[in-house]
C-alpha cells in the first residue's frame, strides 16, 4: 500500500538523480594509522575476492513481489553501501574504533552480505548477523562467506570474533529473536507502513543504536545524528543521508513508572 507517494516519488528521483549528477566524492572516515589503512586494503581484498560474481541484484521475480508486499511498491529496489559507506556508517554507530566489549551488529535487509562480513572483519564487535528476506541474496551471502571462511589471505585481516550468521527471512518476523545492540537498516524505499512496523519491531528489540536511510516513528529512539555514506547508487559521487537513531536512556521517573523521556 502506498501511504506517502509523494515522500517515496521524491526519494525515487532524488536515487536516481544521485546516479547521475555529478557531485563531489564522500570520503569515509580517514585511517587514524598507516597500519589501520593497510588493514582496510586487506579486509576490502578479502571480500571482494569472496563475493566476486555475486551479485545482489539477481533476485527472482516471485521474490522481488514478495518483498514489495511486506516494503512497499519499491521496497525491492536494490543496491549496497560500499565499503567506505560501511565505514562511515560503523564510525556513526561507534564501532569502527573502540566498539563497545558487548556490541553485536545486525544488517536488516543485508542482501548479498557484504557490509556483514566487512563489520566481522573490520569492528571489534562480538557478533554480526544478516537477515535478507530474498534468498537468492541470502544464497549469496552463504557462498560469499563460505569462500571467505578458506580465503588464506584473509585471516591476516579476520577479526577474532564468531564468524558471521545469514538469516533468511523478514526483518520484522527476526527482529524479536536477534540479541544485537546496533543495526543498519537500508529502508530509503520501505513504505510508511513499513517504516511503522519497523519503528515497533525496533522499539521492542535490544538495539541500542541504528542508522537507517529514512526517519521512522518510534516512541524510544531519538534521531541524534546525520552524515553522508557511499552508496553504489551514488556513481556521481555525493553520498546518500545516513540517520543515526539511538534509543532513550530510561530516566529515574521512567523507571518507576515505566516511561522514557
Ligand atoms: C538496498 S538493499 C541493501 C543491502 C545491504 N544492506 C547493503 O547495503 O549492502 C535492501 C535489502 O533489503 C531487503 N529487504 C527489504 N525488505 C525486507 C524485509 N522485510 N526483510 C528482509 N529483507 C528485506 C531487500 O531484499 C534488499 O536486499
Amino acid at each position: 500500500m502506498r501511504v506517502d507517494p509523494f515522500t517515496t516519488a521524491v526519494a525515487v528521483a532524488s536515487l536516481a538523480a544521485s546516479g547521475l549528477v555529478p557531485q563531489a566524492p564522500v570520503a569515509p572516515p580517514a585511517p587514524r594509522t598507516p597500519a589501520e589503512m593497510l588493514r582496510r586494503e586487506a579486509i576490502d581484498g578479502a571480500v571482494e575476492r569472496a563475493w566476486r560474481g555475486l551479485d545482489g541484484h539477481r533476485a527472482t521475480p516471485d521474490e522481488e513481489a514478495a518483498i514489495d508486499e511486506i516494503a512497499g511498491e519499491f521496497g525491492n529496489t536494490y543496491g549496497e553501501v560500499v565499503a567506505g559507506g560501511a565505514r562511515t556508517v560503523f564510525d556513526m554507530l561507534g564501532l569502527l574504533h573502540d566498539a563497545p566489549e558487548d556490541a553485536s551488529f545486525a544488517d536488516l535487509g543485508s542482501g548479498a552480505g557484504r557490509m556483514v562480513a566487512q563489520c566481522w572483519l573490520e569492528c571489534h564487535v562480538q557478533s554480526s548477523v544478516g537477515v535478507e528476506l530474498s534468498r537468492t541474496r541470502h544464497d549469496c551471502a552463504v557462498e560469499g562467506l563460505a569462500r571467505l571462511l578458506v580465503d588464506d589471505d584473509a585471516p591476516a585481516a579476520l577479526s577474532t570474533a564468531a564468524a558471521p550468521e545469514f538469516v533468511h527471512g523478514d526483518i520484522l518476523a527476526a527482529l524479536p529473536e536477534l540479541e544485537v545492540s546496533h543495526a543498519y537498516v537500508a529502508s530509503l524505499l520501505f513504505d510508511d507502513c513499513m517504516l511503522a512496523k519497523l519503528g515497533r519491531a525496533l522499539d521492542a528489540s535490544t538495539v541500542a543504536s541504528i542508522a537507517t536511510l529514512s526517519d521512522f516513528p518510534s516512541e524510544s529512539f531519538d534521531r541524534v545524528g546525520k552524515r553522508r555514506a557511499a552508496m553504489s547508487w551514488n556513481a556521481a559521487g555525493g553520498g546518500t543521508d545516513v540517520f543515526l537513531y539511538q534509543r532513550r536512556r530510561p530516566t529515574l521517573f521512567g523507571k518507576m513508572f515505566g516511561s522514557v523521556t
